[in-house]
């Protein structure tokens, strides 16, 4: 086995973290039964210290090593949940109705606690390991409150790192890529006025309806004539409705909600320039008015390539195999706020044969434990040499 042997020593006692988290799982900046977990483990492995309360309910412990470098390594967990009713019928299934663990954070949170056993008791690295455990990450942007919060000020790091499971993908396979790994996400709002009337007398109205069905079929140009073919840009809108109970009335609003997922940041600021002069300039054509309101969401997750080399260097040295150059994928994720700020890498550990995340039966694989935690030690090693 590539992995260190000390996780599979640990197996059991990380394993049954993960069972206890999973069983108890909270949502978005809520997680504190969950912070005060991960407090609690830390303290107990001897971490030097331990922050709470960093954007929320955000965990940060830092283990000091041998020697005097000032190097310092980031390693991230996130610790939230999904509202999401679990269909497993796992004995550890979770505890709270309407609430489950269906994105792995579980397994992610307990991978890091037992890097962070391992490496307090061994130290075996020469500057400084700061642990980030954050909140909110589904939908919430937990790691844009930490930021704010002070977390690369309080704590600076010249690196830093993330591990997310990804099912259909072998156990103990890792996979990442130099670049841009995960898209944007942000969303918009078209409200059009037109002037309602009767379904029989159109002339004396304007259709609000006829508007933004134009509207809705010109924004899908955006994605055919403004971008490079080569480059990546998905603009879905996802719901349509106007303010008409019945089939004789011509409304007098209407409102379409949809997303611009792109893994190029310069076609974010391009899609919402374009949606706002397509649903403006053909609502005027039409003499309505078209009002679009933009909600922006987290970035593209760019790996800095060196970051990518390095982790795809370590994963070599405890997987089972490592794919480097695999293909982005259009969710979202906000480690691409971590990674704006810090240069690193987020990868991609294989949590083989189990529904997507974010399905009601999504099981992450104790299996994976091993890997991941021997990832982040081994990239600490690896990155904060002693002399
Ligand atoms: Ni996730």
């Amino acid at each position: 086995m590539p992995i260190k042997n000390r996780f599979a020593e640990l197996l059991p006692e990380i394993t049954g973290w993960r069972h206890h988290l999973h069983e108890n799982p909270e949502l978005l900046y809520a997680v504190h039964e969950t912070a005060a977990f991960v407090s609690a483990r830390l303290r107990e492995f001897g971490v030097d210290e331990v922050v709470e309360g960093v954007g929320q309910t955000g965990v940060v412990g830092i283990i000091r090593g041998r020697g005097v470098s000032g190097r310092a390594i980031g390693l991230r967990a996130d610790m939230d949940a999904l509202p999401i009713a679990e269909a497993t019928g796992l004995p550890f299934a979770s505890k709270i109705p309407g609430k489950m663990h269906a994105c792995g954070h579980d397994g992610h949170t307990a991978m890091l606690l037992g890097a962070a056993k391992y490496l307090a008791e061994t130290r075996n690295f020469d500057g400084t390991v700061v642990l980030i455990f954050q909140p909110a990450e589904e939908g919430g942007a937990g790691a844009k409150a930490m930021i704010d919060d002070g977390l690369f000020t309080r704590f600076p790091v010249d690196e830093v790192y993330g591990i997310h499971n990804a099912p259909g993908v072998p156990v103990g396979t890792f996979v990442t890529r130099p670049g841009p790994l995960q898209a944007s996400s942000d969303e918009f709002d078209v409200i059009v006025r037109g002037k309602g009337g009767h379904a029989a007398e159109p002339h004396r109205a304007i259709d609000t309806t006829l508007v933004a069905a134009h509207i809705l079929i010109a924004l899908h140009s955006i994605v055919s004539r403004n971008v490079d073919p080569l480059k990546r840009v998905v603009l879905t809108v996802g719901t349509f409705a106007t303010d008409s109970a019945a089939s004789n009335i011509i409304p007098d609003e209407a409102r379409m909600e949809g997303t611009v997922r792109t893994l190029d940041p310069e076609y974010r600021a391009i899609a919402e320039a374009r949606i706002r002069q397509v649903a403006e300039n053909t609502a005027a054509a039409f003499g309505a008015v078209a009002e679009v309101i933009w909600h922006p969401g987290y970035p593209v997750t760019v790996n800095d390539p060196d970051g990518a080399a390095r982790a795809a260097d370590a994963a070599r040295a405890v997987g089972r195999g490592v794919i480097d150059d695999a293909d982005p994928i259009m969710p979202s994720e906000d480690f691409s706020y971590m990674l704006e700020r810090v240069p690193g890498a987020y990868v991609f550990l294989g949590n083989g044969d189990t529904p997507m995340c974010h399905h009601p039966k999504y099981t992450f694989d104790d299996e994976a434990i091993p890997y991941g935690c021997s990832f982040f030690a081994e990239l600490v090693e690896r990155r904060l040499p002693t002399a």
